[in-house]
């Protein structure tokens, strides 16, 4: 006789040994079996790493930094087609509008972010969106993704507005060795995580986590581009490739939210796991820093073998040193260098588009999602 009644609430079977693995590995994930019987989630049972509970349940929030950070990123939302080009084209195709130095540094800047861009989004999207074990924090990363997206979109509209080599630019990451010295030093940090068999959950691995995180958050988004803002907006405030600037306002204020969500995930992460965050791994993380803070100093004399006005590697150098000083300060470690002045103190006021600056003689109303720019 067929039997209609519900399935009994029988013990949860044990899988075989081989594959208890793969389902540890599928619940974190998300995309495994389906627990019919397993409980709804609360706000303690989440986790920002080696989370058993469901993925899948946003709800209810126990990160609200995370959730806000990504409110903030769609409030945000720009695409680099609204800023108009002409000036920069205009400036770039005359004759002495812009020295030969100035014309090496605006490249190697755009070649060096052409590239980052995507080298930041793959490794969200293929190392960190997997082992971050906990819904909100992936929402976020699905809208950084989409923001790293719209920056990488922006260099492939420059290139095209410029009539720029787009050989030359996209591949300097490989060519230009003190670009690929940088992409090389942070690709090293997430090739553990691109191995297929590598998981969180031991406290090497989970080290291993914290280093890719500090690599591309804190370092290639947090340092790196810092002084690449500098670079190009130090132009922008000499009124030169003023569209270009416009467009790495908008890239910096969605930077800065990506810094602050990744120093916010390094850190929860050490509150719920103390014995990860030892003095030797801390030393490890500043040795990162200083060491990060060399290469930007490298590149910088690279890209600016003379200098020009308001823009030298020596200005760049000491930058990097504040930066670095401050990125510690966030994670609750010791600075790398002595105490360093900033010499680009412009710089917090271009980060903060939502106060009305008169910084390129035109006064940014806050974008919102559904609006358009408006410029008085
Ligand atoms: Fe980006
Ligand atoms: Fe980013």
């Amino acid at each position: 006789m067929l039997d209609w009644s519900e399935p009994s609430a029988s013990p949860r079977q044990t899988p075989p040994p081989l594959m208890v693995q793969s389902v540890a590995q599928a619940e974190r994930t998300g995309l495994g079996m389906i627990d019919r019987r397993g409980g709804r989630v609360s706000v303690d049972d989440k986790r920002m790493i080696n989370c058993r509970a469901d993925v899948n349940q946003l709800l209810p929030l126990k990160y609200k930094w995370a959730w806000e950070k990504y409110l903030a990123g769609c409030s945000n939302h720009w695409m680099p087609t609204e800023i108009s080009m002409q000036a920069d084209i205009a400036l770039w195709k005359s004759r002495d509008g812009l020295t030969e130095d100035e014309r090496r540094a605006i490249k190697r800047n755009l070649g060096f972010f052409a590239a980052s861009e995507s080298l930041v989004a793959n490794n969200i999207v293929l190392a960190i969106y997997r082992h971050l074990t906990n819904p909100e924090c992936r929402q976020y990363l699905l809208r950084q993704s989409f923001e790293e997206a719209v920056h990488t979109h922006t260099f492939q509209y420059i290139v095209e507005s410029l009539g720029l080599d787009e050989g030359e630019l996209f591949n300097m990451y490989r060519e230009v060795p003190s670009i690929t010295d940088k992409a090389a030093w942070a690709l090293k940090h997430t090739q553990h995580l691109d191995d297929p068999d590598f998981k969180t959950g031991t406290p090497q691995a989970d080290q291993a986590f914290l280093r890719d995180l500090v690599a591309f958050y804190v370092i290639f988004e947090g340092m790196w581009f810092y002084t690449g803002f500098a670079q190009i907006l130090s132009l922008g405030r000499r009124n030169k490739m003023v569209g270009i600037a416009e467009q790495y306002q908008y890239i910096l204020r969605d930077e800065s939210i990506h810094l602050n969500f990744g120093i916010d995930v390094i850190n929860q992460i050490k509150i719920e796991n103390p014995h990860l965050w030892t003095k030797a791994f801390q030393d490890e993380v500043r040795a990162m820093l200083r060491e990060a803070a060399e290469l930007e100093a490298a590149y910088g004399r690279d890209t600016m073998p003379r200098g020009f006005l308001g823009l030298n590697a020596v200005l760049c150098e000491s930058y990097m040193h504040f930066i670095a000083n401050r990125r510690c300060a966030q994670l609750g470690l010791q600075r790398v260098f002595d105490e360093a002045e900033n010499p680009f103190p412009w710089m917090s006021e271009a980060m903060d588009l939502k106060k009305e600056k008169n910084f390129f003689e035109t006064r940014v109303i806050e974008y919102q999602n559904g609006g358009a720019l408006s410029w008085e």
